[in-house]
Formats: structure tokens, C-alpha cells, sequence
């Protein structure tokens, strides 16, 4: 009945229930560690089944454990994105699970080096797996997010999307290959209410970034210094983000890219 609050507070949605992924399933590569691992907390904590896929067994094996403890349905595959073998036992693994409704794009690797040592090889491989890889994965997934008109795809960009990296001229390359595919892709499947949109991080303490911004102290206090937050993000950092773009509360926002850098770009 209209204008009856206890209808209304049956309809109206709360923050909780925004946000709840009971009955969800998602598929995160690179979920071994570091950003895809706070990507599968996030989603798990808020109620999602999750597939986790990676080259590295032992972080696998030790990030499902943490996940089933927490209380979370988690299987793993290990593999590579680069294998079409291993993505088939991947849609396997998930298709036991049920429909997959959210995959996180979080494998990738990088390769620093001033421009002239760089080869074109250096690029072949990373685009190997932070382009093509990541088009393969999400293609497997596309044709049952399009038969049940709905899906969210969350892809893993970086400051090298949006601005200049320098030594990582390669890698740059690649990550504004994946916001072009992001944006392109969501302006296709938008007509059957699947939502895709990048996550681009700043400086953040993983294997991939940590040990590089530590390893010369002033090339540490130089990047700090450009952060308007004044810290480094953790990837504790990155859960809000992942837990918000994977829910209902973002169901109208498809194509964009999110800087998460403590306020890198804004200076
Ligand atoms: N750490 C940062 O500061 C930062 C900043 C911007 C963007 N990113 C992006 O975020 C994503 C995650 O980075 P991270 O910092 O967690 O790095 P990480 O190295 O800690 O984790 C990346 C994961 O991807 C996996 N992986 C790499 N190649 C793979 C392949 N071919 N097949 C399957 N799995 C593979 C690795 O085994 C690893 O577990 C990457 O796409 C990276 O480019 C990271």
C-alpha cells in the first residue's frame, strides 16, 4: 500500500542489504595474493562464493584456507591466464559453484626498465597477460552473464592507465589497454545489465610494488611526497571498493574508471 511505512521499510533498501552477496559467485584471478586476495575478503565478507584462480599454489592453498576459516565457500585453480586449458578447468570449477555472477581481472605482472633497454618482447609478455590474459578470462564469463542479463566485471587498471609511468613505459601501455577494453566492453554488454568499470590503484605494499618502493629510500619519500594522503595504500585499502563495485549499491554505474591512490592524480 502506498505511503505505508511498513511496506516502504520492507522495499527500501539498507547499506546491509545494498551490499550483500548471499548467493553470489565470483571469480577473481590474481587471487593469491596481495590486491586480488583483499578483493576476495571483500567479496567474501559480504556473503559471495568465490573461485580463486593463480599461478601460485602455496598462496592459493593458504589464502582459500584463511577464506573457508573465515567462514567463506572458496575453491582454487591453479593456473595460468595465459592457458586456455586452464581457463576451461577454471568455467569447470565455477560452473560448480553456480552461474558467475562477478569476476575481478586482478593478475598481472610488470617489468620496469628505462625505455632503451626495453624490448619488444618485454612487451609481448606483458601484454600477454595483463591484456590478452585478461580478455580471455573475461570472454569465458560473458556468454552466462549476457543469458542472465546481469554481471559485474571489475578490472584491474593503474596510475599507468591515466598517466605517464616512467621506466614503465611497457606496462603503462598495457594498463591503458585494459580502461580502453573496460570502456568499450561496457558500452556493448551495458544492454544486458552487465556493469564493467576498472579499479586504478596507486602505490600500493604488495609483491609487485612493495619491495620496489622500499628498496631505495628516497625514491620512497619522493612518491610519498606526491600523495595528498601522505601514506602508501595497503590492500586493505582496496576493499571498499571492490566490495561496492561488486553489489547492487552500483548497478548504474558501468564504464569508469576508479582511482583508489590516495590522491595521486589530484595534484
Ligand atoms: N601493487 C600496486 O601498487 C598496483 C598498482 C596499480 C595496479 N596494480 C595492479 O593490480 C593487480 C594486482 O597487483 P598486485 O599488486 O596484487 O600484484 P601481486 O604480484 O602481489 O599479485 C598479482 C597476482 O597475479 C598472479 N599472476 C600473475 N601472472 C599471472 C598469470 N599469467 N596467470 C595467473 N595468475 C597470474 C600472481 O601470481 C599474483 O598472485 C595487477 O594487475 C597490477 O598491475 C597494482
Amino acid at each position: 500500500m502506498a505511503g505505508d511505512p511498513d511496506a516502504d521499510a520492507a522495499t527500501t533498501p539498507t547499506a546491509e542489504s545494498l551490499f550483500d552477496l548471499t548467493g553470489a559467485v565470483a571469480v577473481i584471478t590474481g587471487g593469491a595474493r596481495g590486491i586480488g586476495q583483499a578483493a576476495a575478503r571483500a567479496l567474501g565478507r559480504h556473503g559471495a562464493s568465490l573461485v580463486l584462480f593463480d599461478r601460485l599454489r602455496e598462496q592459493l592453498e593458504h589464502t582459500t584456507r584463511e577464506l573457508c576459516e573465515a567462514g567463506t565457500t572458496t575453491e582454487f585453480v591453479v593456473g595460468d591466464v595465459r592457458s586456455a586449458a586452464d581457463l576451461a578447468r577454471l568455467t569447470d570449477v565455477a560452473a560448480s559453484l553456480g552461474p558467475v555472477d562477478i569476476v575481478v581481472n586482478s593478475a598481472g605482472v610488470i617489468r620496469r626498465m628505462d625505455i632503451q633497454d626495453m624490448t619488444l618482447e618485454d612487451l609481448d609478455w606483458l601484454w600477454d597477460v595483463n591484456v590478452r590474459g585478461l580478455v580471455a578470462v573475461t570472454q569465458a564469463f560473458l556468454p552466462q552473464m549476457i543469458e542472465r542479463r546481469g554481471g559485474k566485471v571489475i578490472n584491474l587498471g593503474s596510475l599507468g592507465s591515466v598517466t605517464g609511468l616512467e621506466l614503465r613505459t611497457a606496462y603503462a601501455t598495457t594498463k591503458g589497454a585494459v580502461t580502453q577494453y573496460t570502456v568499450s566492453l561496457a558500452a556493448e554488454v551495458g544492454r544486458y545489465g552487465i556493469c564493467v568499470n576498472a579499479v586504478a590503484p596507486g602505490y600500493v605494499t604488495t609483491d609487485m610494488a612493495g619491495k620496489w618502493i622500499n628498496a631505495e629510500p628516497e625514491r620512497a619519500a619522493a612518491l610519498l611526497a606526491r600523495i595528498p594522503l601522505g601514506r602508501f595504500a595497503t590492500p586493505a585499502d582496496l576493499e571498499g571498493i571492490f566490495a561496492f563495485l561488486g553489489s547492487r549499491a552500483s548497478d548504474y554505474i558501468t564504464g569508469q574508471v576508479f582511482l583508489v591512490d590516495g590522491g595521486w592524480t589530484a595534484t
